[in-house]
């Protein structure tokens, strides 16, 4: 667990963004207009981990920005959050060409920034969108057997979630992600919960009363 202060984390966050910007770790960086290195508060209590960016987070710079975002967004207000108060970022950071799957190399090469970027805003929850995201916590597992089902890793929960643009157009999957959303709050209270049990069992036990 970090014992950075919340200045010392957005900073930190900040640094890594500019590294981000210019980063020249595969090809991706050759076609891409901007990287996008994600936003969303350093103390954000929830993440989301979406697959790349798409042309208008590409243009734009920005996490999930297009028809997507406005679903999440959508998404994100029916569970009672909002943009603003989570940390959005992708798998790869780079726009691939012609929205193509990104390739292994480009998410190994990317999946550092990531690290980083947990390391740093040490979230109670990360929601996966998509199975790129997925991939990395459920290796091998479905998406259709497993959405909305949270694993526990330490305190921290992992939830797999329907990536927005699929559900965007199926009124079956979107009614599935919007149910598996509804449940996010509950699973953000219970990782929270998980987290506080865990350092209270840190804490040295009160001090006895001296007997003399
Ligand atoms: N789809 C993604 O996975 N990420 C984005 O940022 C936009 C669309």
């Amino acid at each position: 667990m970090t014992t950075m202060t919340a200045e010392e984390k957005e900073a930190a966050l900040a640094r890594i963004a500019e590294e981000i910007k210019v980063c020249l770790r595969c090809e991706l960086h050759k076609t891409r207009t901007k990287a996008v290195p994600g936003e969303g508060p350093a103390d954000a209590r929830i993440m989301f981990i979406g697959e790349a960016p798409g042309w208008n987070e590409d243009q734009q710079g920005r996490p999930f920005v297009g028809a997507a975002g406005k679903f999440l967004d959508e998404l994100l207000a029916s569970a009672g959050l909002h943009r603003g108060d989570v940390f959005i970022t992708n798998i790869v950071k780079s726009r691939p060409p012609g929205n193509r799957d990104p390739l292994p190399d480009e998410i190994a090469a990317c999946e550092p920034w990531l690290a980083r970027q947990i390391e740093i805003i040490d979230p109670d929850v990360i929601v996966t969108l998509g199975r790129f995201s997925m991939a990395q916590w459920f290796p091998g597992e479905r998406i259709s057997k497993i959405h909305g089902q949270p694993k526990r890793v330490g305190h921290r929960l992992f939830v797999p979630m329907y990536h927005p643009a699929a559900a965007l157009h199926q009124q079956a999957l979107k009614t599935t992600v919007l149910d598996d959303f509804s449940r996010l709050p509950k699973y953000l209270a219970e990782a929270e919960a998980l987290k506080r049990s865990e350092e209270a069992a840190d804490e040295p036990p009160p001090q006895q009363m001296g007997m003399f």
